[in-house]
């Protein structure tokens, strides 16, 4: 059996999607969801799902009990889908290989600090980019560098706008990152 632990911080488009993906398979199972954000909807899903919800503040998610916690539920991937917070060196060494992030843009160009959401298609429109897509890689204790595991591309439009790209992005993600994270489980020993 693999254990996913997902990290959210706000919609919760890909903790849906994930759930949705793996809940006919017997050797997934998502152990719990981990939220930084009273106000996420990730919430609602995590609760409709009948997924376990942990809640954390800064205090816990930089403490050496949360690193411990994660331990104990012998998860085999941590799974960042739209987690907004930097992670803790000490949860980064303890979870080697056992990290990995979507980011909605094509690193390693378009990443980094500030650099989600709507300003990564903001700032990817501004540039008149041919190109933006996602890129699904490792986590380690720097912002959006680790190794890539997969990325999608989408050609821009003439016309295209931060919105349009978003909804483009979406659809990468939606269709790709349960896929990643299926090929990189199945790359564990
Ligand atoms: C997605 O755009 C993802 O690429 C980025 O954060 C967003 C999460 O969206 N990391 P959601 O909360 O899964 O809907």
């Amino acid at each position: 059996m693999k254990r996913l632990s997902i990290f959210v911080s706000g919609n919760g488009t890909n903790l849906q999607r994930i759930a949705e993906y793996f809940a006919n398979n017997p050797e997934v199972e998502i152990a719990n969801v981990v939220c930084n954000n009273p106000k996420a909807y990730s919430i609602e899903r995590a609760k409709n799902l009948g997924i376990p919800l942990r809640m954390v503040t800064k205090q816990d998610f930089n403490s050496e009990v949360f690193v411990a916690e994660m331990q104990s539920l012998d998860i085999d991937l941590i799974v960042l889908a739209g987690f907004l917070w930097k992670l803790p060196e000490g949860l980064v060494k303890a979870f080697p290989k056992r990290i990995v992030n979507i980011h909605p843009a094509l690193l390693p160009k378009y990443g980094g600090k500030g650099f989600y959401g709507e300003h990564v298609h903001e700032a990817v429109v501004a540039a008149k980019e041919p190109f933006s897509g996602i890129t699904v890689h490792y986590v380690n204790e720097l912002y959006d560098s680790g190794e890539i595991i997969l990325q999608a591309h989408v050609a821009l439009d003439e016309k295209e706008t931060p919105d349009s790209l978003a909804a483009k992005i979406h659809s990468l993600e939606q269709a790709y990152f349960p896929v990643a994270i299926e090929y990189v489980l199945r790359s564990q020993n």
